[in-house]
């Protein structure tokens, strides 16, 4: 045995740490477990426990839903009280961006996420192992997402079976099949079903996934491991909708949604709650989720966003919603702030960068950055934002159940 005791805290990407002679990371455990750890090995400089054991359960511990908890991937916090998870959320934002905030949990703990990309290898369809890239956990059911993944997965195995068609090998990087995609408008019940595969579309396809309102082939050149390629419609509609209250939003496989529909009325309004004025510039646009959302509570909004596809898919969405805000293509780092009372900011992880110096610089009263990674956000604070703004106020949205990641949406007033 390598080391044995109980877990005392969480690292911030949500495992158990075991204070051995030099910490031991311990994934699907929680603090107050007492635990064995057998084998472990080094990933990006840190110590993982690979073989371990727990011997004492923690009070603090709940029976994770999925039959795949444990091995996969997805979530690593299944097993904690979800009051439990939100308050070390909380504490880790905390501890990161020295920010004391609430946090509102997610409306439905399982069923809540919209999409869901399964890999499909030679090893089985489903998602990757925590930590090992090229281990695949093969998976009859994913609570999290949908109680019809089995009914998903199963026709997939049937259409591939009867057409000959092989599973990507992972190692070898050569297959017909690498990912199914599937898409569900949870509000209105709409299915959409992307196949990315490495060759040209096979007809029975339509055949076998009828019941999908939206159904895509998208041919995949590279040997990349990810679930994009040029989606090419197949049958049904080119775009599913959602409808988060009075609003309603296109989804198309190329675009980027929120991934939780039954959080984001909660991130919204969080982000709704914090604006002022009337003119509003939605940075970091995508689809418009923030800006559409705006315009339709009467305020006058502009967005950018550097993808010209979900440029497209935001103005078709204001069209859709009879909303008066325009979006354009644009990188944020090289738009010019204008004079607008309110700039919502919605980076990818690694978060501003350039774009903090321009907000500083600038004259806007008021900027709300909504963040999924405290990191990057603390780094934008020091390096920028905080020589022009003070912060004023921040709330936590859980849009990640039993995940170890939170939304913020923290609200920045320029300094007096
Ligand atoms: C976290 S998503 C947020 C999208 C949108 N706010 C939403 O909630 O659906 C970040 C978005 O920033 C866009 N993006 C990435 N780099 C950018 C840049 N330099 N300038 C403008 N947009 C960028 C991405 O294409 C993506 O749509």
């Amino acid at each position: 045995m390598k080391a044995q005791g109980y877990i005392e805290e969480m690292s911030d990407e949500g495992l158990g740490v075991l204070k051995a002679e030099k910490p031991i990371y311990i994934p699907y455990t929680v603090v107050g477990d007492f635990v064995k750890v057998y084998k472990t090995r080094r990933r990006f400089g840190r110590i993982i426990a690979e073989s371990f054991e727990v011997v004492e359960f923690s009070l603090l511990r709940q029976t994770p839903r999925c039959e795949h908890f444990g091995k996969c991937g997805g979530c690593l916090w299944q097993h904690i009280k979800y009051k439990k998870q939100l308050k070390l959320k909380q504490e880790n934002f905390k501890e990161i961006t020295g920010i004391t905030a609430d946090i509102k949990g997610s409306p439905k703990l399982f069923g809540f996420r919209n999409s869901s990309n399964f890999i499909v290898t030679t090893q089985g369809i489903g998602f990757k192992e925590y930590a090992k890239p090229l281990s695949i956990v093969d998976v009859e059911e994913c609570p999290v997402f949908s109680n019809k993944t089995w009914e998903y997965l199963r026709t997939l195995k049937e259409f591939m079976k009867e057409e000959n068609l092989k599973a990507w090998d992972l190692k070898r990087k050569r297959g017909d099949v690498h990912y199914l995609s599937v898409r569900e408008g949870k509000s209105t019940g709409e299915t959409m079903i992307n196949l990315i595969a490495h060759i040209k579309p096979v007809k029975a396809f339509r055949n076998y996934l009828s019941f999908a309102d939206s159904l895509y082939w998208s041919f995949k050149a590279d040997e990349r491991d990810d679930p994009r390629g040029e989606p090419q419609l197949t049958a049904g509609e080119p775009y599913i909708r959602e409808r988060i209250e009075d609003v309603v939003y296109l989804i198309h496989p190329n675009s980027f949604f929120q991934a939780n529909s039954y959080a984001l009325p909660l991130l919204l309004k969080a982000v709704e709650g914090f604006t002022e004025g009337e003119k509003v510039l939605d940075l970091y646009s995508g689809v418009g989720t923030f800006g559409i959302w705006l315009a339709k509570r009467g305020f006058k909004v502009e967005g950018v966003e550097v993808n010209p596809f979900a440029v497209e898919m935001a103005n078709k969405n204001a069209e859709l919603n009879g909303v008066d805000a325009v979006f354009r293509i644009g990188k944020a780092e090289e738009t010019p702030i204008g004079d607008y009372d309110t700039v919502v900011v919605d980076p990818p992880r690694k978060g501003l960068k350039e774009t903090a110096e321009l907000l500083a610089k600038s004259g806007i009263e008021n900027i709300i950055y909504v963040s999924c990674n405290p990191k990057a956000f603390r780094l934008d604070c020091e390096k920028h934002l905080k020589k022009a703004y003070q912060i004023e106020d921040a709330l936590l949205i859980d849009m990640f159940p039993h995940t170890p990641h939170v939304e913020a949406v923290v609200k920045l007033m320029r300094r007096g």
